[in-house]
């Protein structure tokens, strides 16, 4: 079993990563400056995980709050922590050796990236680089990172192969793009007598829902901009209708298609990709996580009110900047080298939204 450190492991996609490491026995050290992440959230992944609190300490500056569970000889601590900062991450390094990072934290919104660039090349471009950095003083050379399918831009053909041509069309994603260029550059840099790094660049589609305790979800900061947690609020009431951006595009119903991949079959796929690293030689394994299936905004109401018996009123609007009709992954390289592949369905990702929401209506601030 593997010591993990996970940056941004207390935000959406990183908790229910944590939870699936953790059910996988392995142990974690997470690091979050809860900008867009909860404490709550990683105390529920402790309590889904079986795991009993141990100490809560402090030093002198409040920065470094720290919270550690523990079962048996399985350990999570938490870090208050800033991915910027090399003495943050060093705190990650003293207490054990760190077999591999997945890297987490970031800033994903791509309306605010448009609006304040410098701060997505400083918190995700300067932030991986900084991580890298003292990951090689500490002799850590496996990394997975979280990437995006947005580094695809337009894409010209579907499914999208990760052999499509990387041409972000947005800041958000020059950002990912460059730190999988600067990955790209690091796994040729090892020479004869160094050894070398091992590296995966997840491309993910677009993630959605939450693990089926409810415990765990997304909670998104002031209004929501992805399809599933607006149609949640609108299904309970917090909104009167969804808007449909746009119902003329080159798709069977003329709503946009997307894939929309379960978070736990992510969290899953990350397990199989850090163990995959970790027992092969090295390598860069750049790979599309997502179903392979696309479904509309209006199947996806659809599904979402039968599954749930609600209903989700919404209206037909005009389409919004910068969306693309259809982004549908070919998951095969994934499905081949990880031997990983998504086995949760549309029902399954709005039943379990449903209950998350209805269960936590204003997510962790209750
Ligand atoms: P999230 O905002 O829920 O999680 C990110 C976490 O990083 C948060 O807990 C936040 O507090 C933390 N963080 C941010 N800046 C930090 C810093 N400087 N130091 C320490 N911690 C910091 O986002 P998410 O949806 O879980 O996304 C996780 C990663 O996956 C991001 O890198 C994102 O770009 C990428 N991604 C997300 C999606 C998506 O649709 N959610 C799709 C593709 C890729
Ligand atoms: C899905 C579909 C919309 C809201 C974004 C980022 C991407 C990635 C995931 C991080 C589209 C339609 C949406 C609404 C709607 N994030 N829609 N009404 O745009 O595919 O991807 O999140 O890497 O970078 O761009 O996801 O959930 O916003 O939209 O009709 O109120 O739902 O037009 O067809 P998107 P989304």
């Amino acid at each position: 079993m593997a010591n993990l450190l996970i940056t941004g492991g207390a935000g959406y996609i990183g908790s229910h990563t944590c939870l699936a490491l953790l059910q996988m026995g392995h142990s974690l050290v997470v690091i979050d400056d809860f900008s867009n992440g909860s404490v709550d959230a990683i105390r529920a992944v402790a309590r889904l995980a079986g795991l009993q609190q141990r100490s809560r300490s402090a030093s002198g500056q409040a920065r470094h709050h720290q919270w550690h569970w523990q079962q048996g000889g399985q350990h999570l601590t938490l870090l208050e922590g800033d991915i910027r900062l090399a003495a943050d991450l060093q705190l990650a390094f003293e207490d054990q050796a760190i077999d591999a990072v997945l890297h987490f934290a970031g800033l994903k919104a791509v309306a605010e990236s448009v609006a304040k660039p410098l701060d997505y090349w400083n918190v995700n471009v300067a932030g991986s680089r900084q991580v890298l950095e003292v990951m090689a003083d500490n002799h850590c050379r496996t990394f997975v990172f979280s990437s995006s399918a947005t580094v695809y831009g337009m894409a010209e053909r579907v499914p999208i192969a990760e052999t499509s041509p990387v041409q972000p069309i947005n800041p958000y994603g020059q950002t990912k793009a460059a730190v999988e260029q600067m990955l790209r550059d690091l796994a040729a840099s090892s020479g004869p007598a160094e050894p070398g790094w091992r590296i995966a660049c997840l491309r993910y589609f677009n993630p959605v829902g939450a693990h089926e305790s409810g415990a765990i979800g997304e909670d998104p900061d002031g209004v929501p901009s992805n399809l599933l947690p607006l149609i949640c609020q609108v299904a309970s009431g917090q909104r009167p209708a969804l808007q449909v951006y746009g119902s003329d595009w080159a798709t069977p119903d003329g709503t946009g298609v997307r894939d929309y991949i379960h978070v736990m079959d992510l969290a899953e796929g990350h397990g199989a990709a850090v163990e995959t690293l970790l027992a092969e030689p090295p390598q860069l394994l750049t790979l599309n996580l997502g179903s392979g299936r696309g479904h509309s905004v209006l199947q996806m109401v659809q599904a979402f009110e039968h599954t749930n018996g609600t209903s989700v009123p919404y209206e037909l609007c005009s389409r919004r900047a910068g969306d693309s009709a259809v982004s549908v992954a070919d998951p095969s390289v994934a499905r081949s080298r990880l031997g990983w592949q998504t086995s949760r369905d549309l029902a399954t990702i709005c039943r379990d939204a449903w209950r998350w929401h209805q269960q936590n209506p204003s997510g962790y601030a209750q």
